[in-house]
Formats: structure tokens, C-alpha cells, sequence
């Protein structure tokens, strides 16, 4: 059943919200269990959409699952039913790629569909691809599907990305561990959440140094063993609530966040007007200033300014007293919220890849779609600020990535409603 977001905007976001685990740690941690018979727990997992569809396919490839509260997890994989993950998992979340490399290193196969409806085709995973031909798997494209086979092993060498990548620097992680030799990843992916998912690895028994440097290096091992493991704070959500909490001009605890893991973001905020002091359990983030100065941005690979946080730092800019502009470095299509806001009252222009943001005194509520999560997030917070109500269309979106959120805004003051349409 299709959901709606109703939104009653003119609040001032006032209080505590705490942080959910890291979508996009769990996402691979999850899948790392593919690398061991032993059993691995997994705390603080965030309850989210993403997280069920990548269990979904997790148990149809063979895997145990134990769940134990909400946001704990113990998973196990003796053997596999299938090297094989289908279209119909593939298509509802990209990141089942991650299984591509963990069954074909420890399986010695594996057949994962390629990402439909990706605008950006094989393109999307052209890199992981390539990594793993260079660590000796045959690779072919079949009906849609990537066929991974690695009858003799893999074997370690130095790769080198010529763009940065998240998943597929995690996903030839999960080859390199078992793999024989060294591997050295050049370019890797910095993000926290890479660095976190390299000390599970570790945990695991698995022999990575370099972790958190664009270096990182891997001695494979013959084999890895279970453990215990909790998930880091989400610094998306984080970041996405300190915006929330700047252009409501309130003042918010973000509890259990990291504001090393977001220090670009927290100083661009701060350089906008906006405190964002580090506590002992959090960061707590208000308006400094009376009005929003204009920041100009660009997105970048960690540490520069998150992709995952530009669609809502518009928004904070689309109140700013001047023009900035945001330039999205990192995807091509990742500026389909903006043709909504302007719905709302935003002035906005895009040009190329660069958006240019004149600030407007007050937005409009409106019926706007969710196009992506991020997209989705940002209509919501622009439904915090507007005059009027706003309903925010297609909701499933919102729920791949944001645990709980009506009931963590509602606590600090918002009105949302959710309703079936
Ligand atoms: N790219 C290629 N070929 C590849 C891999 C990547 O051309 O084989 C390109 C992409 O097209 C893109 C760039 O490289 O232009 C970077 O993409 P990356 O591979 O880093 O993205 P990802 O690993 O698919 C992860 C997050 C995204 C986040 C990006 C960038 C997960 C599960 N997803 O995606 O998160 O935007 O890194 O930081 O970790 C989100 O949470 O909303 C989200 C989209």
C-alpha cells in the first residue's frame, strides 16, 4: 500500500534525536557474513527498508538469520543454496552487488544481476568488475547478469580505481580477505563507514592495514571467524537532522554523533550560521546567526562534502540572504528534488552539474513526489519550514534510509502525519 507524508510546517525543532546505526556500514557488514561459517552478531542495525530487502536475498543465497531484539542480529552461513542473487532483489537496492565478491572468493562463484533501472548502467559496477578480473575471475555479462567464476581462487595485485568507490572498494575487500596473496587497494574509498568495515574484517580474522587512507593493504587469509560487532552512527541521518534543526531555527542534541565523521559538513554549516558544538554524547546544533549566510559547496569523496547530504543542504540554502551555488560532483541525476522545491517556492537554476540557490523568505507548502531518499529527506525538511501543509508523495523512499522519523521529529516538535493513499 502506498504511502503519504502530511507535513504541517512552521515548527521549531526542539530537543534530542538519537542517531541510528549506518545504513551503509550494515549493508556490507551484513553481507561479510557470506565470508564465514562461524556465527556473526551485529548490534545497533538500523530497522529500515534497505536493511530487509539485503536480509531478503542474504536468506534466499543460505544464510541463518537470528534475530534477537530490533537492532540486533546474529547471522550464519554453513553453506549456500545459491550463488545467485536475482533481479528482483537487485532491482529494489542497489547494493546487492556486495555479494558479488564474498561468494565468488569464498564460493568460487557468483551470478548477481546487474542494477535495473540505474541510469547509469553497467557503468554503476564497471569498476568492481574490473578489480575482480584482475584478481583472476572470469567475468562475462549474461542476460542481465554479471557471471563472476574463480575456479582456482583469486589472488591478490594492486588495484587501482580511477574513481573512488564506496561499495566497490568494500566489495573487493570481501574478495582480498580470502584471496591468496597480497592485495593493495589504490584509491580506495576513506569513508568512516569503509574504515569501520575494515575493523569487522579485522575482527573476523582477516589482515588489513591502511584502513581509513586511500592505501589500504590486505594479506589474505585461508579463513576467517565469527565475532561481535556494532554498527557506527549514521552521520547521514545526523547531518540530516542538523539541518533540520538549522533552517527551524531550533536547537537539537544529536545524540551519539560523530562530529569527526562529518567535520567538512559541520564546518560549512558554522561558516552558514549555524553552532554545531561537539558534547560528550553528541553534537548539538542551533542557529547562531539571525539569518542563513550563502555557502557554496561541492561535493566530494570523504572527507569533502557528502553527496547523501546535498539534496538537504539545498534546502537550508534555498532560505539563505544571497546566492550559493552546489555543485554535485560525485552522480549525474542527483538533482530531481529541485524541480519539487521550486514547486515550493525555491528559486533555484541548475546548469550543468551546478545549481545556483538565490534565497527566498519563506517556502510554500505543496504535493511534492519522493524521487530518491536523499530527494525525499529533503522535501520533508522543506515541509518543516513552509507555509501551509505539504504532502510528500511516495514515501517508500524515506523508509530505505530514515528510521523512525515522524516519531523523532514529532518528539522535537514537528507535525508529521503518515497516511495510506
Ligand atoms: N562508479 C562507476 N563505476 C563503478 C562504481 C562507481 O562509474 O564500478 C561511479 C558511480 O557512478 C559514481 C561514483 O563512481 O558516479 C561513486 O559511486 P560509488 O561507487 O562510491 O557509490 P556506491 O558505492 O554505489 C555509496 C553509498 C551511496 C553514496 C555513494 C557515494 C552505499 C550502500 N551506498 O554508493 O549512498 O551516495 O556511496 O558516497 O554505501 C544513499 O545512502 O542515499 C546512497 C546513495
Amino acid at each position: 500500500m502506498l504511502q503519504s507524508m502530511r507535513i504541517v510546517g512552521g515548527c521549531q525543532l526542539k530537543g534530542e534525536i538519537e542517531i541510528s546505526g549506518a545504513k551503509n556500514l550494515a549493508l556490507p557488514a551484513l553481507v561479510a557474513s557470506l565470508l564465514t561459517e562461524e556465527k556473526i552478531t551485529y548490534k545497533n542495525v538500523p530497522n529500515l527498508t534497505d536493511i530487509k530487502s539485503l536480509l531478503d536475498l542474504l536468506e534466499y543465497i543460505g544464510l541463518t538469520i537470528n534475530q534477537i531484539d530490533q537492532h540486533t542480529f546474529e547471522l550464519s552461513t554453513k553453506g549456500v543454496k545459491s550463488t545467485e542473487a536475482p533481479y528482483d532483489f537487485v532491482r529494489k537496492m542497489r547494493a546487492s552487488i556486495l555479494v558479488l565478491g564474498p561468494l565468488a572468493a569464498r564460493f568460487k562463484e557468483a551470478t548477481v544481476s546487474l542494477p535495473g533501472g540505474c541510469a547509469i548502467g553497467v557503468r554503476g559496477v564497471d569498476l568492481h568488475i574490473r578489480a575482480l578480473e584482475m584478481m583472476g575471475a572470469e567475468v562475462s555479462i549474461e542476460n542481465g547478469y554479471i557471471k563472476a567464476r574463480a575456479q582456482n581462487g583469486l589472488t591478490g595485485c594492486d588495484i587501482t580505481f580511477p574513481t573512488t568507490t564506496v561499495t566497490g572498494t568494500e566489495n573487493i575487500l570481501m574478495a582480498a580477505v580470502l584471496a591468496k596473496g597480497t592485495t593493495r587497494l589504490i584509491n580506495a574509498a576513506m569513508e568512516p563507514e569503509v574504515e569501520a568495515f575494515c575493523e569487522l574484517l579485522n575482527n573476523m580474522g582477516a589482515k588489513i592495514t591502511g584502513a581509513g587512507t586511500s592505501i589500504i593493504t590486505i594479506e589474505g587469509v585461508n579463513k576467517l571467524h565469527g565475532t561481535e560487532f556494532e554498527i557506527i552512527p549514521d552521520r547521514i541521518e545526523a547531518g540530516t537532522y542538523a539541518i533540520a534543526a538549522a533552517v527551524t531555527n531550533g536547537e537539537v542534541l544529536l545524540k551519539n554523533c560523530r562530529y569527526e565523521h562529518l567535520t567538512s559538513f559541520f564546518e560549512t554549516l558554522s561558516s552558514a550560521g549555524v553552532m554545531c558544538e561537539e558534547k560528550n554524547d553528541g553534537v548539538l546544533v542551533y542557529q547562531k546567526d539571525s539569518e542563513i549566510h550563502p555557502v557554496d559547496i561541492q561535493t566530494a569523496p570523504y572527507p569533502g562534502f557528502p553527496t547523501d547530504l546535498q539534496a538537504q543542504y539545498t534546502v537550508l540554502m534555498a532560505l539563505c540572504n544571497g546566492t550559493a551555488s552546489i555543485t554535485e560532483n560525485i552522480f549525474e541525476n542527483r538533482f530531481m528534488h529541485i524541480s519539487e522545491l521550486q514547486r515550493m517556492g525555491a528559486n533555484i537554476s541548475i546548469h550543468g552539474k551546478t545549481a545556483m540557490v538565490t534565497g527566498v523568505e519563506k517556502l510554500t507548502g505543496a504535493q511534492v513526489m519522493a524521487t530518491d531518499l536523499r530527494a525525499s529527506v529533503s522535501l520533508v525538511i522543506a515541509g518543516l519550514i513552509a507555509d501551509g501543509e505539504t504532502i510528500v508523495n511516495r514515501l517508500y523512499h524515506l523508509d530505505r534510509g530514515y528510521e523512525n522519523i515522524e516519531e523523532k521529529l514529532n518528539n522535537c516538535g514537528a507535525n508529521l502525519e503518515r497516511f495510506a493513499v
